[in-house]
Parts: C-alpha cells; structure tokens; sequence
C-alpha cells in the first residue's frame, strides 16, 4: 500500500456522491495504524450525516467522528493517525475532509473533529494545484525530503509549521498566534502539525523517529518535538 504518493495528488474533497462505502477496509487498516504516542487513547464512529451538525455549506454522506482522551498534545496524536487514514481512503477513490466547524450531536467531552468522506469524482490534483508556503518558509534546510509536510493539508491552509534542522533530522516548532487567532484556529494546530508529520511518517516509514525533548522556542513558534526522518 503506497500512502506516500497520495500525498502529491490529494486534496480535501467537499463534492461527493451518494454512494454506499465498505466500511470493512477502513476498520482494518484502523487496527493497524501506528500512533504518535501510543499512551494516549482515542476511538472514532462513522456516522451519517444526521448525526452531526456542521456550519460548512456542502455534506457528505459520511463523517468519521474522532474522540481522543484530552492528554497533552492529543492533537498531534489525532492528527497523525487520521491523516494516515485520510491518505488510505484517497488511495481507494474515497475522497475526505477535516471538518473543524462541526459537530457530534450526541455530545461526548472527548470528541475532538470530524472528518467527512465518501466516494467522489472530484478527489485528485495535479502538483500545480497546491497552495503552499515555500519549502524556505517553513524550514531553514531546503531538503526535499520536506515536501511531504509541506504540502500536508492545514485549517484554513494556515500551515503553522516550522522545522528546524538538527544533527539528528529536525525540531518541529508550531506558530505562535496573537490571542484573537489562537481563539479561532488555536486548538486545530495540533492536529494540523500532527497531519504533516503524518505525511513525513508514511514517506519515511522505516527511519521516521518522533520524540519530546526539552528544547526551546525560536521567534515565533513554539518548540514541539524532534524527529528523524
Ligand atoms: C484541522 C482542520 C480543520 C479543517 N476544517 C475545515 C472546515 O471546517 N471546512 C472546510 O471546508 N475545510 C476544512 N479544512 C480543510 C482545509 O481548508 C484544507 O486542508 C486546506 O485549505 C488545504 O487544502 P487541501 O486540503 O485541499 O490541500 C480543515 C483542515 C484541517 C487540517
């Protein structure tokens, strides 16, 4: 299963057709998706679109509704696994999308986001169609090997990441926004950082390394890990 070359040609899809999904693949490769931190747990529920209420003006006919106990840096734990699930679906011809301005009817305190999906025509692009900040805006090394997290998908394409070269591979550092920001789009960074790094992991699969260190912020952005990549 090729995940790494999905990243080149997905995108968030918002038009979709009424088809009925399998669901029997997605649960099997969720029985096997690697986490980020594997201390932190989590479940997800595909419901229909009668169960969520959302403010985005299209629907699909399904979302995956996430829940993740609230321990530090769950986000990034969401974030890394559902990506991976994202680049899956994409791989059979189901497009999807995070879907930050929504929610799960039946309230739950751990829920976290939804993700729409369903089968769709309009689910592929070419590399010209990407919007993305440079590889030098995002990083102090212009390796290629960034690409992956440079072109992972962000809330409101905001791509609050940075990486930081380092004798080993990289820091990653997430943006610093003023308070009015970090109201509206503050608690999907996480997720957001955790989305790149899942694009680095399924590139990188045998040598991508992800740990905590106790490191410092740069201008900006504040420290969050250091991987291998
Ligand atoms: C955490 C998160 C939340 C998002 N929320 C929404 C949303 O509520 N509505 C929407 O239309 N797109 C949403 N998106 C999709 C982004 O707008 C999209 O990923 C970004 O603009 C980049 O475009 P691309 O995914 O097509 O590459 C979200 C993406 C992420 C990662």
């Amino acid at each position: 299963m090729d995940l790494a070359s999905q990243i080149y040609k997905r995108k968030s899809c918002r038009k979709y057709l009424d088809d009925e999904i399998d669901m029997t693949p997605i649960h099997e490769f969720m029985s096997n998706v690697k986490p980020l931190i594997s201390e932190i747990c989590y479940s997800y529920k595909v419901l229909t679109k009668d169960e969520v209420s959302i403010k985005t003006m299209w629907s699909a006919p399904y979302y995956l509704a996430i829940y993740s106990e609230k321990k530090e840096n769950y986000g990034l734990n969401v974030g890394f696994i559902f990506q991976q699930l994202s680049l899956y679906m994409q791989s059979l011809n189901i497009g999807s999308c995070w879907v930050g301005m929504g929610s799960v009817k039946k309230k739950n305190p751990e829920f976290v986001i939804l993700i729409s999906f369903g089968k769709s025509n309009d689910l592929k692009r070419d590399i010209s169609g990407f919007k993305r900040k440079s590889l030098s805006k995002i990083s102090d090394a212009e390796d290629e090997k960034l690409k992956a997290a440079q072109l992972a998908p962000s809330a409101i394409n905001l791509q609050p990441w940075y990486f930081k070269h380092t004798e080993e591979g990289y820091d990653v550092f997430k943006v610093k926004h003023n308070i009015v920001k970090r109201k509206i789009v503050g608690k999907w960074n996480d997720i957001d950082i955790g989305i790149a790094l899942a694009h680095l992991y399924v590139s990188n699969k045998d040598t991508f390394q992800f740990e905590f260190k106790n490191k410092s912020d740069i201008k900006g952005y504040a420290y969050i890990g250091s991987l291998k990549i």
